[in-house]
C-alpha cells in the first residue's frame, strides 16, 4: 500500500542516498540478485513472475516514507527495463504494474517509472547492488553517475546564486570558480568511463536495458546518463537566451525525468538572462576600462565554457564509437536523441565559450592591473553600469 505525500518533496533538491539504499520494501533483495542470471538466460517467463511478486509486495507492503517510495520505484523499474530489454512491453505483460508505477510516480511528484536516480544513486552498492548484468562494466557505468550527482546537485545551488549576481560583484568569478570545480566531476566520470566500459559492451550489451517503456499509453525512457542535468548548468550559464532548437527541445523533454526541485530550477531560470550574456553585455556597456571584478568575471566564466567544452569533446569521443554504424544497434541515445545533437551542444558550447574568450582577451587587454574592487552591497547591481563605476 502505498500512503504518502508528494507535496513535501517540492523543495527537496537531494535525498539521503543511504538511507534510500538500505531500503527493500518489497521484500527483493534476494531475487534481484538473480536478475543477471535470468537476463542472460532470456527468462521472460521468469522476468514476467518476478514483476507479479513485486506488484504483489507493493500491496502489501507499507510504502509510507520517501525512501521506501524511491526503493520500490528503483526495484519494479529494473524488471521492467530487462523485459523491454528482451522485446516484452512490460505493461502488456503484466497489466497490473500500471496503477503502481503510476502511484509511485505520483506519490513521489516524479515520472511513473524508474529514472537514472533509482538506477545509480539509489542503487545499494556491494552485494545488493541492482544491475541488468552484473558485468564490472556496468557497475562501473552506474558508479561514474553517483560520483557525479552531488557535484551537479551542488552546481544548480551555485547557479541559483550566481544568477541574483552582478557581473561587476566581486564574488563572481570565485563563484563561478565553485561551479568550475563542481563540473570537474564530469569530466573525472567520463574519463574513468572511457578508460573502463568498452563501446561495444555499452551499445550492444547494456544499452538494450535503457529502452523506453510504455504507461498509461506514454512513452518514458530508460534511466540514461543523459538525464544527469549538466543541461540545468547549461541553461543558467549559456541555454536560457543563446541555444538553438534542438537542444532546447531535448533539455524541455529531459527535464520530466528529474527531481521536482530540479523541475522548479528549469521554471525559475529558464527566461533569466544567462551568465554569458550578462557579462558580454556588461563589457559592451562599458565607456572606459573594464573594472577588475568584471574582467575576472569574463575569465572565470571563459575557464567554466571550456571545462563543459572539454567535458563535451570527450564524451562524443565514446558516443561515437558507441554509436558507430558497425556496432550500434540503435540509431537514438538512451535519453531518445542520436549523436548528432552531441555535436550541435559541442558545437554550441564551443560558439560560447569563444565568445567568451574574445571577449575576456579584449577586456585584460584593456584593463591596467587593479586590486578587487568590494561591489557586493545587497548582492545586486543593476547591468549596463558603466565599468570601473563600482565602488
Ligand atoms: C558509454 C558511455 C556513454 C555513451 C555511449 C553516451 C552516449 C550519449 C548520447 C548518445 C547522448 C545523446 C542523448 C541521448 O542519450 O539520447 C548522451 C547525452 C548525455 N550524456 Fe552520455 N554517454 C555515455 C556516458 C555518459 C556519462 C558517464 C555521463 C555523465 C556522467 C554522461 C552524461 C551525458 C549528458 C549530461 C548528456 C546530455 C547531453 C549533454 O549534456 O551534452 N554520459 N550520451
Amino acid at each position: 500500500m502505498i500512503s504518502l505525500d508528494a507535496s513535501c518533496f517540492h523543495e527537496k533538491c537531494y535525498f539521503n542516498v543511504e538511507a534510500i539504499r538500505a531500503q527493500d520494501p518489497l521484500n527483493a533483495d534476494l531475487r534481484l540478485s538473480s536478475l543477471p542470471a535470468m537476463n542472460a538466460a532470456k527468462d521472460t517467463d521468469g522476468l514476467v513472475r518476478l514483476l507479479q511478486y513485486l506488484v504483489q509486495q507493493t500491496r502489501e507492503s507499507h510504502i509510507d516514507t520517501s525512501e521506501k517510495a524511491f526503493a520500490a520505484m528503483r526495484d519494479i523499474g529494473i524488471v521492467l527495463g530487462s523485459l523491454k530489454r528482451h522485446g516484452v512491453e512490460p505493461v502488456q505483460a503484466v497489466p497490473e504494474v500500471e496503477q503502481p508505477l503510476v502511484d509511485l510516480g505520483a506519490a513521489t511528484n516524479m515520472i511513473p517509472r524508474d529514472t537514472v536516480h533509482h538506477y545509480t544513486s539509489w542503487n545499494p552498492v556491494g552485494a545488493r547492488r541492482r544491475s541488468y548484468t552484473g558485468e564490472p562494466q556496468e557497475i562501473w557505468l552506474q558508479d561514474a553517475v553517483v560520483r557525479v550527482f552531488p557535484s551537479l546537485s551542488a552546481s544548480l545551488a551555485i547557479s541559483d546564486v550566481l544568477s541574483t549576481m552582478s557581473p561587476h560583484d566581486v564574488r563572481f568569478a570565485p563563484t563561478v570558480g565553485m561551479l568550475h570545480e563542481s563540473g570537474r566531476t564530469m569530466v573525472d566520470a567520463i574519463d574513468s568511463v572511457t578508460e573502463r566500459v568498452s563501446p561495444v559492451f555499452f551499445a550492444q550489451v547494456l544499452r538494450p536495458y535503457f529502452e523506453d517503456v510504455v504507461v498509461r499509453g506514454e512513452r518514458y525512457l530508460g534511466p540514461a546518463a543523459a538525464q544527469a542535468p549538466l543541461w540545468l548548468v547549461d541553461l543558467c550559464v549559456w541555454a536560457s537566451d543563446r541555444n538553438q532548437a534542438d537542444y532546447k527541445t531535448f533539455l524541455v523533454e529531459s527535464v520530466h525525468y528529474s527531481l521536482p526541485s530540479w523541475r522548479a530550477f528549469y521554471q525559475r531560470h529558464c527566461h533569466d538572462v544567462s551568465l554569458v550574456t550578462k557579462v558580454t553585455e556588461a563589457l559592451d556597456a562599458c565607456t572606459g576600462e573594464p573594472d577588475g571584478n568584471l574582467v575576472r568575471s569574463a575569465t572565470s566564466l571563459t575557464e567554466l565554457m571550456t571545462l563543459l567544452k572539454v567535458f563535451r569533446g570527450r564524451h562524443i569521443g565514446i558516443a561515437r564509437k558507441a554509436y558507430a554504424e558497425e556496432v550500434a544497434l540503435y540509431a537514438h541515445g538512451s535519453g531518445g536523441a542520436p549523436v548528432a545533437l552531441l555535436r550541435k551542444i559541442l558545437d554550441l558550447t564551443r560558439e560560447n565559450e569563444h565568445l567568451m574568450r574574445e571577449r575576456a582577451n579584449g577586456a585584460r587587454r584593456g584593463q591596467a592591473t587593479q586590486a578587487p574592487t568590494v561591489t557586493h552591497e545587497g548582492g545586486r547591481r543593476e547591468e549596463g553600469v558603466a565599468c570601473g563605476e563600482a565602488a
